[in-house]
């Protein structure tokens, strides 16, 4: 029988579905919710010292459809908590009693302050967490304050914040990265080189998701007005994934035992099978659970275990990273296919579908079948 159980950073989980910080890990109410429908840990939503500063705006979210109707994107303009650090000390105590097998993970964010960063991961841990994210990835507000994905973009500033939360915290601590900006392994590199014990990725992608043609206005719009914000759901999870594999490929090369929480757009059990094949230790889901609830864990986990079941698979670390030596360069894939081709060629004159090969193949009537015929 195979199982879903793993051990991370010394954190031991039930299976490695966690509550993404955001609406689903928002107070006490709904943490223990996730708790009773079975998931693996929560990330609570990101909280601060001072939540006087943060102010929402509603309308917050937008959604991008498919000619289905089904929901594939999802831009927020939403910020970090607004509820007071005070009252979350409070229900992080409460939850952990309530619920003490329960890994519970804080999200904390804060300026550019050596003696903030020290004294929120100080009163986390006095109000008993098991482990930290911290969130360097917020891509709308915050960096205004020079908080969240600002301070993401800057490896240097990176080490030395994780340098700071390294120098106190006796817990567990993953740095969550912005998939804005052009190479994802300099920040992540920079995190592992101050202390992390893990990295998490993707938070959301900066977007405009629409305009609306009748009043000409772009989305979501507050008071006839928007700001680009954070796209998240299915439509992210290519982006998500190319960014898990290059963030693995490091941490294999160069620091091998440091873990990776994959995240973006997983809504099913093959989703999160896709992240681990391509070395993620845990998956988090954030939108997922606003589009079908916290009751989503039990199927998402039947369909893991049925993957697992399908490939013999007994444990998560039997196929973690399995699919990262599929990757090469495109000279290499050149090169491979050469060879096949001579090697059919060789055997027997085997009837080839006919492909365009060379550019100057293409037709203006056939142009949809040709493209149709090169996809996989
Ligand atoms: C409405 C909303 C609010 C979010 N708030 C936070 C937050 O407070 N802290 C954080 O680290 N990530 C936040 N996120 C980002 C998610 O945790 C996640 O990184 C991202 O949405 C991609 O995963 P998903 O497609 O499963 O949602 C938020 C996402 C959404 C949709």
């Amino acid at each position: 029988m195979p199982t879903l159980a793993t051990s991370v950073n010394g954190l031991s989980l039930p299976n490695p579905f966690i509550i993404g910080s955001g609406p689903p890990g928002t107070n006490l109410n709904v943490i223990s919710k996730a708790f009773k429908e079975g998931w693996g840990a929560v990330i609570a939503k990101t909280v601060s010292l001072d939540a006087s500063k943060v102010i929402n705006v509603t309308p917050r979210y937008s959604k991008l459809l498919a000619t289905s109707g089904e929901v594939i994107g999802w831009e927020n303009i939403e910020l970090i908590s607004d509820r007071p650090f005070k009252i979350w000390a409070e229900e992080f105590k409460k939850c952990k009693d309530l619920h003490p097998q329960g890994v519970l993970i804080a999200s904390i964010m804060e300026e550019y302050n050596k003696d903030a960063w020290i004294e929120i991961v100080k009163r986390c841990e006095a109000s008993g967490v098991d482990g930290f994210e911290l969130n360097f990835s917020c891509p709308h507000g915050l960096p205004e304050r020079k908080m969240g994905a600002a301070m993401g973009q800057d490896p240097d500033i990176l080490e030395e914040v994780c340098g700071w939360v390294k120098s106190v915290a006796t817990k567990p601590f993953w740095a969550k990265m912005t998939p804005n900006i052009t190479h994802i392994e300099d920040p992540s590199r920079a995190a592992l080189r101050g202390g992390a014990d893990g990295l998490s990725a993707i938070n959301t992608i900066r977007s405009v998701v629409g305009v609306n043609l009748d009043t000409l206005r772009p989305e979501p719009t507050v008071e006839g007005y928007t700001t680009p914000g954070g796209y998240s759901c299915k439509a992210v999870k290519p982006i998500a994934l190319r960014m898990v594999m290059e963030i693995a490929t490091m941490i294999r090369q160069e620091f091998p035992g440091r873990s990776l929480s994959g995240l973006g757009g997983i809504e099913s059990g093959k989703d999160a099978a896709e992240f681990i094949l391509l070395g993620a230790d845990t998956v988090q889901v954030c939108t997922g659970v606003m589009k079908f609830g916290y009751e989503c864990v039990k199927p998402m986990c039947d369909e893991l275990l049925g993957f697992m079941a399908q490939h013999k698979f007994e444990t998560l670390a039997d196929f973690k990273g399995k699919s990262l030596d599929y990757f090469t360069s495109h000279a290499d894939l050149v090169k491979r296919q050469a060879e096949r081709k001579a090697a059919q060629k060789a055997v027997a004159a085997a009837p080839q579908k006919k492909t365009v090969q060379a550019d100057g193949e293409w037709s203006g009537d056939d142009f949809v079948k040709q493209s149709n015929d090169l996809a996989r």
